[in-house]
């Protein structure tokens, strides 16, 4: 997927993490992998009407019909008491991903490491961007009229995310609108403010605590924009912002979440080779396939 974003590359990521080994990464780690060929969002051909629903969304019918074949995967899998880990792609896909997961597990708890919050709306962002809105689209009380949206009709009736049910890791770059929301609703939010204030540990142990005090078998999903990570360690991504999560931060975030035991199902996002020089971009993917190793279980010691 690269229509949620206006760079074109994004849509390599799961080719160059396959080639980089995350298969074999995998076996060794002792998963049984099945890798599902890309799903072809390409062969949709949809021809992009606007539609006359409030506000913007950039090429809402392929973005829409393409999260909706990830939706139907996802949820397939996770009935079948599989893990999904889904590869993008720009972080549209997020909300294929959720409404998947939500509709297969609706009790799921979101941790959502990003340096942006991805909480706006076609009526709320300023950039028609459809990658700023997966959280938004899916999250009640923020969540718009899904049948006035051109390929987004099939979200109208499904579940929604609770506000109490997802907690950001990383935000440095929020729109005031989403800002707004943040308050409103009371989302749990750990900025890089908290992480400087905390520490990366305190962090996630606040994190993991609100989403599974309550329930502490309670499924988890992590969406990973690799944009969370600091922009000289993660140069090959479309929306960089400086002063992200260090190496080891971004690491400890995995680490800890794997830790839990409770991860259910994953996606890392965002990894666009074609927007950094050579280096930039295999070191991009590199840290990428790391960062999978880490939170599907790989333990130092
Ligand atoms: N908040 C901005 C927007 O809505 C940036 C979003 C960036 N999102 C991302 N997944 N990289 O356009
Ligand atoms: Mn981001
Ligand atoms: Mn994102």
């Amino acid at each position: 997927m690269t229509y949620g974003q206006p760079f074109v590359g994004t849509d390599s990521g799961p080719e160059l993490l396959r080639q980089a080994g995350l298969r074999k990464m995998l076996s060794a780690l002792g998963w049984r992998v099945e890798d599902v060929p890309d799903l072809e969002f390409e062969a949709l051909q949809l021809s992009e009407k606007s539609g006359t629903f409030e506000g913007n969304a950039k090429n809402h019918k392929l973005v829409g019909a393409g999260c909706e074949m990830l939706a139907n995967a996802v949820e397939k899998t996770l009935k079948q008491k599989r893990f999904p880990l889904i590869l993008g792609g720009d972080h549209s896909i997020g909300m294929g991903s959720l409404a998947g997961i939500l509709r297969a597990q609706p009790e799921t708890g979101v941790i959502w490491i990003d340096a942006h919050a991805d909480l706006n709306t076609p009526a709320l962002s300023e950039s028609g961007n459809m990658h700023g809105m997966p959280v938004g689209m899916l999250m009640e009380g923020v969540a718009p009229d899904h049948r006035q949206i051109p390929g987004l009709e099939w979200l109208a009736d499904g579940p929604r995310l609770s506000p109490d049910s997802i907690v950001y890791v990383g935000l440095r770059d929020v729109d005031p609108a989403e800002r707004r929301l943040i308050q409103s609703l009371d989302i749990a939010a750990y900025t890089m403010h908290e992480i400087d204030r905390y520490g990366i540990g305190q962090v996630m142990e606040m994190a993991l605590d609100h989403l599974c005090a309550k329930n502490p078998n309670r499924p988890l999903h992590l969406s990973y924009d690799i944009d969370a990570v600091d922009p000289v360690l993660a140069p090959a991504t479309g929306t960089t912002v400086r002063g992200g999560l260090t190496f080891r931060e971004a690491h400890y975030v995995a680490e800890a979440v794997a830790y839990t035991g409770n991860l259910a199902s994953a996606e890392i996002v965002e990894l666009n080779p074609s927007l950094s020089c050579g280096e930039g971009a295999e070191a991009t993917v590199e840290l990428g396939l790391q960062l999978i190793t880490s939170f599907m279980g790989k333990s130092i010691i």
